[in-house]
């Protein structure tokens, strides 16, 4: 198993709020994952996306939409894995050790709701299963929200 989604669903299901959900989410996702330098959510209002809870150092807090690897998530809705940050173009390096990146776009119902970005201090760290795994998270996060204030 690479990450226990039981414990997630159990940690975030029902909560009221949808930033005690996304709180509880990055810190419990962050620290059942290795080699991990910054993981947590970005929040899209008016094509910009804005800083939301988060573990790791301080990051930036406005990214617009089609800039960086965040921002084209969002333009393209679709999963982005970036096996080498250095050769992304456009790349924003909030953290100077991050080398890889996955950037997962969350929905709720058929809006845009925002992403959950994971950086890791180390090239290719983010495989096909383990962005499966990810994406299982995401939707188990994006129930909680849909039910959430
Ligand atoms: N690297 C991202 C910016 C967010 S930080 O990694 C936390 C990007 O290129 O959009």
């Amino acid at each position: 198993m690479i990450i226990d989604l039981k414990p997630l669903e159990a940690l975030i299901e029902g909560n009221k709020y949808k930033v005690t959900i996304l709180s509880n989410a990055s810190a419990y996702l962050y620290h059942s994952l290795e080699n991990i330098n910054w993981l947590g959510f970005y929040l899209l209002c008016d094509k910009t996306l804005y800083l939301g809870p988060f573990q790791g150092k301080i990051a930036c807090i406005e990214i617009p939409v089609g800039k960086g690897v965040c921002g084209n998530t969002i333009k393209e809705d679709k999963t982005l894995v970036v096996d080498n940050v250095l050769e992304y173009p456009g790349h924003i390096a909030c953290d100077s050790n991050s080398r890889s990146e996955v950037c997962i776009p969350l929905h709720i119902g058929d809006m845009t709701y925002g992403l959950l970005d994971i950086d890791s201090p180390i090239f290719n760290r983010f495989n096909k299963e383990l962005v499966c795994e990810l994406e299982k998270a995401a939707k188990i996060i994006e129930d909680a929200l849909e039910k959430a204030i």
